[in-house]
């Protein structure tokens, strides 16, 4: 549906509304029902183009970590924008090829492959699997055997590197799951590079996420790019050392690196080896891009009529990041207010205590029916949603150039219990 041209691009006010690219945010919430989640092609389009930038000077390739967000009309604005892609599983890989990428563009990590993912990807040919663990490199090479054709395969390597984030969405320590331990990846990358059924292709590594300074994503390249050096003289030649993603938004108004000053920050590590860098972020392209459209369901008083519980329809079945990591959101009514601004805790519908979006948020006393925004919820928000208490998937809608369109309709109870007897 179109709206107004001259648009501001991203998500901000408007006089005194809420808008997404000129649309306002009330008028989608009106037609399309609430929850659901909008999102801004231009702000994709615009962080791609930033990536791009920062990273012109050196061999480079972007490839967006698709379990940020997957729906498949964001993926191909990601697509049409320039980036690749990395897949986490073998659905992101199917969503992927759907958007229109070559198994060439498509680059699969995963810390639990399944047979069925390993096959697919030899099978594909995709531009390189993720091993990691000496177990799954024997397994890809056997697929690939089987097969009989040669697996692109880099290695992730687990650096013992701190990624001052919140300990749920750190990766890189001794103690976490992924990868293996630096120490023991030189002979097993080794091993590898003389397997005929394996082309090795790279080093991979990933530490965290949501992080705001650049010092553990530095450590980290630095760590993959003394092992690629390390494998050269084992002669041992790769293309590409791959530096995950990472890179933190401002949730609440802090200080973020640029994607210059990040890119910088990589090339400078990487440079001297000549290796192509690649990176693969996901929340810094798409997490200030979309917002959750939720409505107010209740709204009463707290023992000692100081404060407000403010229960919206979306809860952590929508949105998991708080009730999950505490993530913090801002939340805004969509529509000015005149009422005094009062604390609220705002809470979601949900059956559990944890289910709270935000708390002690000043905000005019909304009523019954007026919509709010939770922003910066385009990153793994609608991709952890779940059906629980019965909450059907949210609606999605893309506003792109002044028009909006829904991108997925809201699930209903007939979708849900079609796979159940
Ligand atoms: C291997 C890998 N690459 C990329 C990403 C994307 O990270 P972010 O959204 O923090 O940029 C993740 C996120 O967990 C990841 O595990």
């Amino acid at each position: 549906m179109a709206y107004n041209a001259g648009f501001m691009c991203g998500f901000g006010l408007s006089g005194s509304v809420w808008t997404c690219d000129g649309v306002p945010l009330s008028v989608i919430a009106a037609a399309v029902g609430t929850p659901a989640y909008v999102y801004s092609a231009a702000t994709i389009r615009d962080r791609i183009g930033a990536f791009s930038a920062g990273f012109a000077s050196y061999p480079h390739a972007i490839h967006y970590g698709l379990k940020a967000n997957s729906n498949l009309a964001v993926v191909r604005v990601v697509r049409a924008a320039g980036a690749l892609v990395d897949a986490n599983s073998g659905g992101e890989i199917d969503v992927a090829l759907r958007a229109g990428y070559a198994p060439g563009d498509i680059i699969l990590t995963g810390v639990g492959k399944t047979p069925a993912e390993i096959d697919q990807a030899v099978a594909l040919g995709v531009k390189a699997i993720n091993a990691e663990s000496a177990g799954e490199l024997d397994r890809i090479a056997a697929v690939a055997r089987a097969r009989q054709t040669v697996a692109r395969v880099a290695l992730r390597v687990n650096p013992d590197v701190v990624a001052d984030s919140h300990p749920h969405i750190s990766t890189g320590l001794s103690t976490h799951k992924f990868g293996v331990p630096i120490r023991e990846a030189r002979a097993i990358a080794r091993q590898a590079g003389a397997r005929a059924e394996l082309a090795f292709v790279g080093l991979h590594v990933h530490v965290g996420s949501q992080m705001l300074g650049l010092e553990p994503l530095r450590q980290a390249a630095n760590a993959v790019v003394g092992l690629a050096r390390e494998l050269r003289d084992d002669h041992v030649t790769m293309e590409h050392v791959d530096l995950g993603g990472g890179l933190g938004i401002a949730y609440d108004g802090e200080e973020v690196p640029s994607a210059d000053q990040y890119a910088a920050a990589l090339i400078e590590i990487v440079r001297p080896s000549g290796l192509t860098l690649v990176v693969e972020p996901g929340r810094a392209i798409v997490g200030a891009a979309g917002v959750l459209l939720t409505s107010v369901v209740d709204v009463k008083p707290q023992p000692g009529g100081k404060k407000w519980f403010v229960v919206l329809d979306a809860g952590m079945s929508e949105l998991m990041r708080p009730a999950l990591y505490g993530a913090y959101h801002r939340i805004v009514c969509v529509e000015p207010r005149a009422a005094d601004p009062v604390v609220c805790d705002v809470v979601g519908p949900i059956c559990e205590s944890s289910d709270v979006f935000g708390v002690d948020r000043l905000l005019p006393l909304p009523t019954v029916g007026a919509v709010v925004a939770v922003l910066d919820a385009g990153a793994y928000g609608s991709a952890m949603a779940s059906n629980y208490n019965r909450h059907p998937l949210p609606a999605e809608v893309m506003v792109d150039a002044g028009a909006w369109r829904v991108v997925r309709r809201r699930q209903t109870i007939d979708d849900q219990l079609a796979c159940e007897e």
